[in-house]
């Protein structure tokens, strides 16, 4: 792959995965992202020093844009990262889930169709369209429930699972309608270097480090299987270049956790890296009103990825956790830049904490 078009780059997977995707090759990268609260200048900042990358501000559903984008830059792929990825937000205000998750895909995919049948057969047939999606859409599992496969009837439950569903389903239509050489992953919970602190690992960290309360929402016993970021971009990476056309790959950590226990680990970790006398950070951890409709398990069969496409994770939870933690210490500057006062107000709103 000589051009890729990555969507939502300046968000948490999409900039690691340009990372990676750059690394020790001479892949031309365009990153088209609409630069949302979840995107942040220093983010972008850090890319932009990449050889071979490009940035381009715009909506994934303006198809003049979209147009103009593949005419010009003529990709050999396109890793759609670009979405609305918070579920809180889903819950408290769903349209721009259903505008960009669902109607944006959806002009994304009509443009990249009119592209790809003007291409030479040759170019036709190399071309892939990855549609990075989520194991929430396959809904809620019961505790003795076997983990998500494939073929897992779709049973989304939030507002953003549903719009993430939606796309997917569309992509699948591509396929199978116009022969799109589409590609759908679904992936369990990420975390690493430059999520956005409304999610819960990095949202523990920065909290702890102010010596704020740790939000725990209901009884804490939620189950997420947790996935460093590199090994899920790695996992694209191996998708897009050996992946079968048409199928879909479920991608995880085998690394279920209850967030309780999610968060005694970074509490501990913290208590070692930053001690402070006679304090210990669990002392922080408060229990808050659960949130509507909370998916009790996920978790991932991925087999599929690793029998059949030879990747697996590199990271254990504890080692990639570590390596976090310690990115969020070593990067102050960028955690102090991204809690602006559109993030305060939203711990405000959210969770009644005020700084
Ligand atoms: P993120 O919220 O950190 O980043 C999303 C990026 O998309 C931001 O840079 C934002 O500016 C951009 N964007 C939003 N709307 C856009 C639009 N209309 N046009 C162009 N750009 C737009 O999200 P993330 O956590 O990096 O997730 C990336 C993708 O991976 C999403 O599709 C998400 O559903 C999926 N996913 C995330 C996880 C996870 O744990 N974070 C797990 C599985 C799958
Ligand atoms: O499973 C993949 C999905 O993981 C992705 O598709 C989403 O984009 C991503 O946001 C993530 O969704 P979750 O809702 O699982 O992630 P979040 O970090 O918001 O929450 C993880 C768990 O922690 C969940 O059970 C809710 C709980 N939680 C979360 C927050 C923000 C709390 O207890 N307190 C909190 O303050």
């Amino acid at each position: 792959m000589e051009k890729l078009l990555v969507t939502g780059g300046g968000g948490f997977i999409g900039s690691n995965f340009i990372v990676l995707a750059q690394s020790g090759s001479n892949t031309k990268i365009i990153n088209l992202d609409k630069l949302t609260y979840a995107s942040h200048p220093q983010t972008l900042q850090a890319l932009s020093q990449l050889p071979n990358y490009q940035f381009v501000r715009g909506d994934i559903g303006d198809r003049i844009l979209i147009k103009q984008l593949l005419n010009d830059y003529q990709p050999d792929a396109i890793i759609n990262f670009a979405a609305e990825s918070h579920v809180d937000r889903s819950i408290a205000n769903p349209n721009d889930f259903i505008q960009t998750n669902v109607v944006g895909t959806a002009n994304l995919l009509e443009e990249t169709r009119f592209y790809w049948q003007g291409l030479n057969e040759p170019q036709k047939s190399a071309f892939r369209f990855i549609h990075i999606s989520t194991d929430e859409v396959y809904g809620s599992l019961g505790a003795d429930d076997p983990a998500f496969l494939e073929t897992t009837p779709y049973a989304p439950n939030s507002p953003y699972a549903a719009s993430k569903a939606s796309a997917d389903h569309l992509v699948r239509a591509y396929f199978h309608t116009y022969g799109l050489p589409t590609i759908t992953t679904n992936c369990s919970n990420n975390y690493g270097p430059y999520q956005f602190p409304e999610k819960l690992i990095p949202l523990i960290i920065s909290q702890a480090l102010n010596q704020q309360p740790l939000p725990i929402y209901g009884d804490g016993l939620n189950i997420r299987d947790w996935l460093y970021v590199a090994d899920h971009c790695r996992a694209i990476y191996t998708v897009l270049e050996q992946g079968k056309i048409g199928e879909t790959y479920n991608i995880g950590g085998n690394s279920e956790k209850t967030n309780i226990e999610v968060v005694k680990v970074i509490c501990n970790l913290l208590n070692e890296l930053v001690p402070k006398s006679g304090f210990d950070y669990q002392s922080l951890v408060t229990f808050v009103k659960d949130r509507p409709g909370h998916d009790r398990r996920y978790a991932i069969n991925c087999e599929k990825i690793k029998q059949e496409l030879g990747w697996q994770p590199q990271e254990t939870f504890n080692s990639g956790l570590r390596k976090t933690v310690q990115w969020y210490l070593q990067h102050q500057a960028w955690v102090n830049a991204v809690n602006t006062p559109a993030h305060q107000n939203w711990l405000a709103q959210h969770y009644g904490i005020r700084p």
